[in-house]
């Protein structure tokens, strides 16, 4: 087979870049290792950046967004009863869209499919050949046959655990990385969300988030030790504990229910650099993983596919090939920004098991600061509402 841009990985930067290339007449494949049931079976978070909504729109998949999406202009910080609100919309004339990521993926699926756009899902044992020449390919067994698809470039889409970060060699990858003493345990459930905005709150207890899905599907998750499994977790252990870190009046007006879905996720800020070598351009969970406390997963996954397809784009269109030569580096420098906001608000909002007295009296005077200075609640909100491209 043969097509202009190989994706390795149906997941949302994939498809995202698909469907842009797509648009402006560039041909892909995307090569999936999991089914589709399975990729859009995975619960991910939901807080969408301007800039992402922009490029559902530019995409041609904004209509179930812009329907069934809630458009949020503040956030609530909580610390213990205590809560106030960052107003995005007053401090950036900007807001956020919570609309789920299962959702963003779905959309782009059925775009994809209406498209004709080829997807091949089952791949197995992927891998890039050739980089580092004009004429890579990409290797793959499907349905029990060895198969070769021949390309001009190779957009590594495949998530933290794919193969094509590793073709980097080694003498010219760096690798950064930070891991969190602690864990998120989530949980879906079918209620209506305890708050009309999400709820950030920073407890004795540790730290605690109420975020939605829609007005009947809520998601809520606590700051939980890493060495628990959601099974040491009944659901009436779970909403005791939510309660116990939310603000009392929260708490009250909490409606509980079955969890439909409960899972624990490590928190981890990783970055690798850098994003290109030869041919091959990753963009994504490939590169970088920021934790989740900040929301910004999917959207520096956006901003990488924003980057690259133009700079596809104007490969392809113009013969010009800046736009691919700086895109390890133009991509970086939003996503080191980005890998600061999420660490600087997980530092915020969890209490750390080895955290001093000092370093308590410290988050506490942080959080105060973000209640009283306005430039302080200006910064955050920038960085929350998405910085621009
Ligand atoms: N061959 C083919 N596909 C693969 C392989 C492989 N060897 N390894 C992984 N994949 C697929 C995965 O099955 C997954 O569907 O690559 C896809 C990567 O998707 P994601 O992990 O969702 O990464 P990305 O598309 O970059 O989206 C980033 O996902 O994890 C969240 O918080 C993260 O919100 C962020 C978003
Ligand atoms: C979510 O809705 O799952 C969510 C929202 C905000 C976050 C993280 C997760 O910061």
């Amino acid at each position: 087979m043969r097509t202009q841009v190989a994706i390795v990985g149906g997941g949302p930067s994939g498809l995202l870049l698909g469907q842009l290339l797509h648009r402006a007449g560039i041909d892909t494949v995307v090569l999936e290792r999991r089914s589709r049931d399975y990729v859009l079976s995975r619960v991910r978070a939901g807080v969408l950046e301007t800039g992402l909504v922009d490029l559902m729109h530019e995409a041609g998949v904004g209509e179930r967004m812009d329907r069934e999406g809630f458009i949020h202009d503040g956030t609530l910080i909580a610390n213990g009863d205590e809560q106030f609100r960052i107003d995005f919309h007053r401090l950036t004339g900007r807001h956020v869209m919570v609309y789920g990521q299962t959702e963003v993926t779905r959309d782009l699926y059925e775009a994809r499919d209406a498209a004709g756009a080829l997807t091949l899902h089952d791949c197995r044992g992927v891998k890039p050949h050739d980089l580092d020449t004009a004429a890579p390919f990409v290797t793959f067994l499907r349905d029990g046959a060895v198969h070769r698809l021949d390309c001009d470039f190779v957009a590594g889409c495949d998530g933290y655990h794919g193969p094509c970060r590793q073709e980097i060699p080694t003498e010219v990858r760096r690798e950064y990385e930070k891991t969190y003493p602690f864990g998120w345990l989530g949980v879906l459930s079918e209620t209506p969300p305890v708050s009309d905005e999400l709820i950030y709150a920073n407890s004795a207890r540790g730290f605690a988030l109420c975020s939605m899905r829609n007005a009947t599907l809520s998601r809520y998750y606590i700051q939980c030790d890493l060495s628990d499994s959601p099974d040491d977790w009944t659901d009436d252990m779970f909403w005791e504990e939510l309660k116990r870190r939310i603000p009392a009046e929260a708490a009250e007006r909490l409606e509980t229910g079955p969890s439909i879905e409960k899972s624990i996720a490590p928190l981890r800020s990783f970055v690798c650099e850098p994003m290109r070598w030869g041919r091959l351009f990753l963009c994504g969970d490939a590169a970088h993983i920021v934790p989740p406390t900040g929301a910004k997963g999917l959207n520096t996954a956006a901003s990488d596919v924003h980057y690259l397809s133009n700079a596809l784009k104007r490969f392809y269109h113009d013969r010009d090939d800046e736009g691919l030569e700086r895109y390890s580096e133009t991509a970086l420098a939003r996503i080191w920004k980005t890998e600061r906001f999420s660490w600087w608000f997980s530092s915020l909002m969890h209490r750390y098991p080895d955290q001093s007295a000092f370093d308590l009296r410290i988050q506490q005077a942080e959080l105060a600061f973000l209640r009283d200075n306005e430039a302080a609640q200006k910064a955050m909100a920038e960085s929350y509402v998405g910085l621009p491209y």
